[in-house]
């Protein structure tokens, strides 16, 4: 290391008495430089990217992302497949590599009815267990996997999804079992296993007035009974006309009145008509392919790239207007072909939703966002 560094220092004096200035590395600016002081701008990362196949997509998101999340392997389904069997294979590969990079890691999500493995929910004979049982499955799960990272993720998302767009509970088998105790619960056991680590609830539609007071109801009830909660992801799952930013905008300010931090989770906007009146992010719902519903599958249309880098710059308007109230832009992804939005709610179609095209070539809003020229 001394020679190493004796050879750095003897370069740069030797460049000096040249007259010339010593080699710096090469870095290129990215969005991280751009929004640096604003707040984190963060990419989640699909398993090819997490096991170190996407090569390109990994430079990408050196290069441009300050903070990661992991789409897919954090999810209880992956993490504990079976009941005490515990697969940390490629979370504990995500975790490495976000360390390794300095970047801000989140961790998606410790209780979500959604790619959950059914043995949670049920007894040997398949019927729901008691409250008691699941209670403790619960504490087991979060503990288990919010200690491993302890000290390496710093942010949580505790619960995912909880509140339906009309404000009501979505009766999931959390809610069905334990009733609304199952958050409070939950965000306990978080903050047992890693009283640093900061716990978020995390939903989408939230643009919605009903969904937005339900869940500003849920948070205050939890701040009264003393539970931390320190953010509220809004998850970005967006298309051209829903929600509008003033809706959104709204949602934001009233979250941010609860005194937490306000983070823009899951970003990603769909050009592709939506089937049925579907907005939002209900992983649930599964359309049929029809050829009218995948217009661009030549590619994007002009016309249509630059109503999508509109819609994106408004958002980012918003985003930077209120910096000071949000602390994280998350967008679900790196590039336009490993969205999940080419495979939801329809199979098989062709999207466009992200920063990066399919090239992995910038499009114009990054080069807006580095350039300040927004
Ligand atoms: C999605 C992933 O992107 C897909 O790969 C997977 O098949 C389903 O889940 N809300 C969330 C995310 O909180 O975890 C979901 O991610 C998208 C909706």
């Amino acid at each position: 290391m001394k020679t190493l560094q004796n050879f750095v220092v003897s370069a740069a004096v030797a460049a000096a008495l040249l007259g010339c200035a010593a080699p710096k590395p090469q870095t290129q600016p990215g969005l991280k430089d751009a929004l640096s002081g604003k707040f984190y701008i963060g990419t989640a990362m699909s398993s090819a990217q997490i096991i170190g196949e996407d090569t390109l997509a990994i430079a990408i998101i050196k290069q441009h992302f300050n903070s990661v999340v992991a789409e897919n392997v954090m999810k209880s389904e992956v993490i504990q497949p079976v009941e005490g069997e515990f697969d940390f294979s490629q979370a504990d590969k995500f975790v490495d590599f976000a360390t390794a990079n300095q970047m801000h890691v989140v961790g998606h999500t410790l209780i979500w009815h959604s790619q959950a493995p059914k043995w949670f929910f049920t007894d040997n004979d398949g019927r729901d267990v008691s409250p008691e049982v699941l209670t403790e499955r619960m504490k087991t799960h979060i503990q288990t996997v919010v200690k491993r990272y302890k000290g390496r993720v710093h942010g949580w998302d505790v619960v995912n999804e909880a509140i339906l767009d009309d404000g009501s509970w979505r009766e999931s088998k959390f809610y069905q079992i334990l009733g609304e105790d199952f958050i409070k619960l939950a965000f306990q056991f978080a903050h047992e296993a890693d009283p640093d680590a900061e716990l978020y609830y995390n939903d989408y539609s939230m643009a919605y007035p009903g969904k937005c007071e339900g869940v500003v109801k849920m948070v205050k009830k939890l701040q009264e009974q003393g539970v931390r909660v320190d953010g509220i992801g809004m998850q970005g799952h967006m298309n051209m006309e829903f929600p509008t930013y003033e809706a959104f905008e709204k949602s934001l300010l009233a979250f941010s009145a609860l005194g937490v931090k306000v983070m823009i989770t899951e970003l990603d906007i769909t050009v592709l008509p939506s089937p049925g009146q579907n907005v939002g992010a209900e992983i649930s719902l599964n359309y049929d392919y029809q050829k009218e519903i995948n217009p661009y599958t030549d590619g994007l249309p002009d016309s249509v790239a630059t109503a999508l880098h509109d819609r994106y710059a408004g958002f980012f308007r918003l985003f930077l207007k209120h910096s000071d109230k949000i602390s994280r832009v998350t967008l679900w992804g790196v590039t336009d072909a490993q969205s999940w939005r080419n495979y939801w709610p329809v199979q098989g179609r062709t999207d466009y939703p992200l920063l990066f095209d399919r090239h992995y070539q910038p499009k114009q809003l990054v080069n807006d966002l580095i350039n300040g020229t927004l």
